[in-house]
């Protein structure tokens, strides 16, 4: 297992190494960054957005469909931690995608995007009694993180719940490149280890005693897990519920959620691996898998939303440094989090606009793209070779669709940025549609106690 951090430090006398991917700039949006711009979401009255593309995320969800169609029963949940935005919520329901939530606000997102309850699979390693008393009103399901959750479970569970409720297991098959993402090592928080002494067996008990415990649960990991990763975990879990069907004499299981994963190339255009891909890794592993004698529930987030997404910046100044160039744009920590905390991790593209939206070109200039963050590590890329940057200029960071502009940090107190879809006419026009307005600053200060503002001053 690698855990990859930044170690670039203040008083270094050489600057940090390049980071990130230097591929071309992805071609695909240049129009709808021109548009953006031409219909001022980008520029002096749009500091940073972000951008959805609707036609590609509808076409995501069909190729996922496709991959899966030999199986006779399959619920394929949008994890809703990847883009929590109703709107585009309300985009995947109308596609056929159930969701999986892992809060309670996630949740009550679901239920206004307008996802069924049945169509909801509710994971999360700290549920409440409380949570758990909700989903199971509602009929939503219900993954038991742990046995003492199953024993939650026991007393809060009415006799006529619709709700299916299954059990996590971490199949403790091992970590990938990056150990945040990675649920299934020995020691993982989530699940239970199935390969700790008296677990099987004490997983297997867990399901004689309770007739309406129907499925088993496994999220392998997510972004750095090879496929043959995530394929041995669902073998494992596969290789038990045979287990536990068998044990018992009788189909107690009937369902299988193997959760979600499938990671993405941030190094260039392509979508790889692919679903096909997947499905074949999985195929491989377990080949009854699509057979029909489980039905299957899968839980993608960033394979459907990553490819289809980016977040656009203005370059506010720019500077040199230590014989070193600085842009200083608006996408920083509290948009582009993970590549700001974890640069080795989570490498993204970057492009380079004009203050009319249009690509930049000319001679590359190793350059260091950073953010509007109050401190020194607020920098998306380090030395990246692109056109030489200017102020009003506008920087694209490529791939940001799933678990970036959707979960932003309120660092410095920085406003949410707006975010909107896009779609391109047959003409080639583009249209965009608000999906989330930019935090104005009377709901920053809401949120930072205006009400209360009074609150801890001592009255005599
Ligand atoms: C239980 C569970 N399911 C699904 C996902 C979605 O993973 P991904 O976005 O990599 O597909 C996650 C991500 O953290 C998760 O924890």
């Amino acid at each position: 297992m690698t855990q990859t951090t930044s170690a670039h430090h203040e008083d270094d006398a050489t600057p940090p190494a390049p980071t990130g991917h230097s591929a071309p700039r992805d071609s695909r949006f240049d129009a709808v960054v021109r548009a953006a711009v031409g219909q001022g979401l980008l520029g002096e009255g749009g500091q940073v957005a972000g951008f959805i593309d609707t036609a590609g995320v509808r076409a995501s969800v069909g190729t996922l469909h496709d991959a899966f169609s030999a199986a006779p029963e399959v619920l394929h949940t949008f994890a809703a931690k990847a883009c929590s935005l109703i709107p585009v919520l309300r985009l995947l329901a109308d596609r056929g995608m159930g969701c999986e939530v892992a809060s309670p606000g996630e949740l009550r997102l679901a239920l206004d995007a307008g996802f069924a309850a049945s169509r909801i699979v509710l994971d999360s390693p700290a549920k409440t009694r409380e949570e758990i008393r909700l989903a199971l009103a509602l009929g939503v399901a219900v993954n038991a993180d742990s046995l003492d959750e199953l024993h939650r479970i026991d007393a809060l569970r009415g006799p006529d719940t619709a709700s299916v409720v299954g059990l996590r297991i971490n199949p403790q098959v091992g970590g990938g490149s990056i150990g945040a993402m990675s649920t299934a090592t020995a020691t993982s928080k989530f699940g239970v280890a199935l390969c700790d002494p008296g677990a099987r067996e004490a997983i297997v008990q867990a399901f004689r005693d309770r007739p309406w415990l129907t499925r088993l649960h496994a999220h392998v990991g997510s972004q750095g897990c090879p496929l043959e990763l995530i394929a041995a975990g669902v073998a494992r879990t596969y290789e038990l519920a045979e287990e536990i069907n068998a044990t018992l004499g009788t189909r107690r299981i009937t369902s299988l959620d193997i959760g979600g994963g499938l990671p993405v190339n941030f190094a260039d255009e392509t979508v790889r691996p692919t679903y096909p891909e997947y499905v074949a890794a999985l195929t491989a592993a377990v080949p009854g898998l699509l057979s029909g004698r489980y039905s299957l529930v899968t839980e993608f987030g960033r394979s459907l939303l990553a490819k289809n997404g980016f977040i656009g910046a203005r370059v506010e100044y720019v500077k040199d440094a230590g014989g070193r160039r600085i842009a200083l744009t608006h996408a920083g920590a509290q948009t582009a989090t993970r590549t700001v905390l974890m640069p080795d991790a989570w490498p993204l593209r970057i492009g380079a606009f004009g203050p009319d939206g249009a690509p930049k070109v000319g001679p590359v200039l190793a350059q260091d793209v950073a953010g509007p963050c109050c401190f020194a590590g607020d920098v998306v890329a380090y030395g990246r070779e692109l056109p030489e940057l200017a102020e009003d200029d506008v920087v694209v960071l490529y791939d940001t669709g799933a678990y970036y502009f959707s979960t932003p940090w309120a660092y410095n107190s920085l406003p949410r940025p707006a975010v909107y879809g896009f779609r391109t006419g047959r003409e080639g026009a583009v249209t965009f549609a608000t999906v989330r307005e930019a935090q104005s600053l009377d709901a920053v200060a809401a949120e930072s106690g205006l009400a209360h503002a009074d609150a801890l001053i001592e009255r005599v």
